[in-house]
């Protein structure tokens, strides 16, 4: 028994483990309640009483070095696991690819049409989402109790006076032109509310550019040469726009700006309602009356101003189909825009 104690000490000193399953291997064959040392203690009963002390001792030391040795080997397996993990990085394996990120579509949009307009001598200028009766509406020549101001249905904050969340840029028009004397060109990017029902087509929350031309001898044709500037230059160089008269309370005369339909070069598609034409925005001559509000003498200056939604025009441009896109953060849509930044 003496030797074969001998033996199984040389054995656990000797072992090596690496890995999970050598380590299990110990544990049943040393440590479990039916590894070899625990069938060696039930023979202690077939031992000579007088020697059966000197056998426990020897017993319980091999024991013990099993426990040390296992705990040593549960160690070591941790290291070589840890040493693998670390294992130096392989410089010679290629990037992880996609991992860069992009604009938001309307960032890009943004960040064009102003490209667009810096071109040809037009700043950047920001007013305040919350906003009150005189820039919104009263300034711009909505006469109080006026339909127009229904219009544009608005989120009120408060009453009497009157704060609301904006519900156009052109509301910046105003700041500037109080602020600033002519001449002006500056454009206006930002988001506006109004209370309405989302669907595929509108939404509460979006966004639109405004542009503003203030000088001397500024005409219509003026308007007309930069939205065909403008056009030309976001939707492609053989784009067509036409002006339709129509009705806006800070302009006269109003118009809402169209562009030939890029997407079926004017044969008639579901785009354009097989009209060949797609509304863009609004655009007029500012009314002397919004001049006058700001301290402006409209015998001596003249000036343009165009409005367009900056969803409407992504929608266009990229033929996408729904606004909520737009919000939803979905990776899907947001990643197709990687190649435009
Ligand atoms: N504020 C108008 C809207 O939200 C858009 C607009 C039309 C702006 C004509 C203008 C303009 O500056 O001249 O519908």
């Amino acid at each position: 028994m003496k030797e074969k104690v001998e033996a199984l000490k040389a054995e656990i000193t000797d072992y090596v483990a690496a890995k999970n399953d050598e380590l299990e291997a110990f544990r049943l064959k040393f440590i479990s309640r039916k590894s070899v040392i625990t069938d060696l203690f039930a023979d202690m009963k077939n031992i000579a009483p007088e020697d059966r002390k000197e056998m426990g001792q020897l017993l319980n030391e091999l024991k013990n070095t099993a426990r040390d040795k296992f705990n040593k080997l549960i160690a070591s397996v941790e290291n070589t696991k840890k040493e693998s993990t670390d294992a130096p990085i392989d410089l010679t394996l290629p990037p992880i690819p996609d991992t860069l990120g992009s604009l938001h579509p309307l960032s890009i949009t943004k960040k064009r049409i102003l490209e667009i307009f810096e071109r040809i001598g037009f700043n950047v200028s920001y007013g305040p989402e919350i906003e009150d009766d005189w820039h919104n509406f009263t300034a711009l020549n909505f006469p109080e109790n006026h339909p127009a101001r229904e219009m544009q249905d608005t989120f009120f904050i408060e009453k009497d006076p009157d704060i609301a969340l904006r519900t156009h840029t052109s509301s910046v028009q105003v700041r500037v032109m109080e602020k600033q004397k002519p001449p002006i060109r500056t454009l206006s990017p930002g988001r506006v509310f109004r209370n309405e029902a989302i669907s595929v087509r509108a939404h509460c929350i979006f966004h639109q550019v405004e542009g503003l031309y203030v000088d001397k001898n500024v005409s219509f044709a003026d308007l007309k040469q930069t939205m065909l500037y403008f056009a030309r230059e976001f939707f492609g160089k053989n784009t067509k726009i036409r002006l339709r008269p129509s009705y806006f309370p800070f302009t006269e005369p109003s118009a809402e700006l169209d562009i030939s339909c890029f997407i079926c070069g004017q044969k008639g598609c579901k785009i354009c309602k097989h009209t060949g034409w797609v509304e863009i925005g609004g655009c007029g001559m500012v009314d002397p009356n919004v001049l006058k509000n700001c301290d402006i003498d409209p015998e001596e200056y003249t000036g343009f101003a165009f409005g367009m939604g900056i969803e409407r025009i992504t929608m266009l441009k990229y033929q996408i189909n729904d606004i909520r896109l737009f919000t939803e953060n979905d990776i899907r849509f947001l990643r197709q825009f990687k190649s435009v930044n």
